[in-house]
């Protein structure tokens, strides 16, 4: 079973948001599988450091995402992209504590329970802000392309 299923998150009128979303639930599912497995043998060295390079890849997918909306944004005038915004840094937030966590004190447990808790923040934030945010986007594309 994974963490999150692209179906419980709504389709998106701009494909390449739609693309970066579908992506980035594989990675955190992926994620998920490596921790669940390092958890259950904590003396697998090899296991540890395959989570730690998957959880990098997922952090690093997170904040290109997020940059990519945030510009697609600013280009159609959004109006409101400081809303919009402010979510996202507020998750960018918490997980950059957790990751400092992990790699100040080598604490990684912090990361895996930020990871696990995580989907109903992306879900939400993807069916009550990215929706609205991509049927606007899409409509001055579409207007654009006229
Ligand atoms: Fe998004
Ligand atoms: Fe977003």
């Amino acid at each position: 079973m994974a963490l999150l299923y692209a179906e419980q998150v709504e389709y998106l009128d701009v494909e390449e948001m739609q693309e970066t979303h579908e992506e980035e639930i594989k990675i955190l599912n992926e994620v998920e599988k490596l921790a669940t497995q390092y958890t259950m043998d904590k003396s697998n060295k090899s296991k540890l450091s395959e989570l730690e390079a998957k959880l990098d890849e997922y952090i690093e997918h997170i904040k290109v995402h997020f940059a990519n909306e945030e510009r697609l944004m600013k280009k159609y005038n959004f109006p409101s992209y400081e809303m919009h915004k402010t979510a996202h840094d507020m998750f960018l937030t918490d997980i950059d504590y957790a990751i400092q966590q992990w790699k100040n004190f080598g604490d990684i447990n912090k990361v895996i329970n930020f990871i696990f808790k995580s989907p109903e923040w992306i879900v939400l934030h993807i069916n009550t802000v990215d929706v609205p945010t991509a049927r606007y986007i899409a409509q001055k594309m579409a207007n654009e392309a006229e």
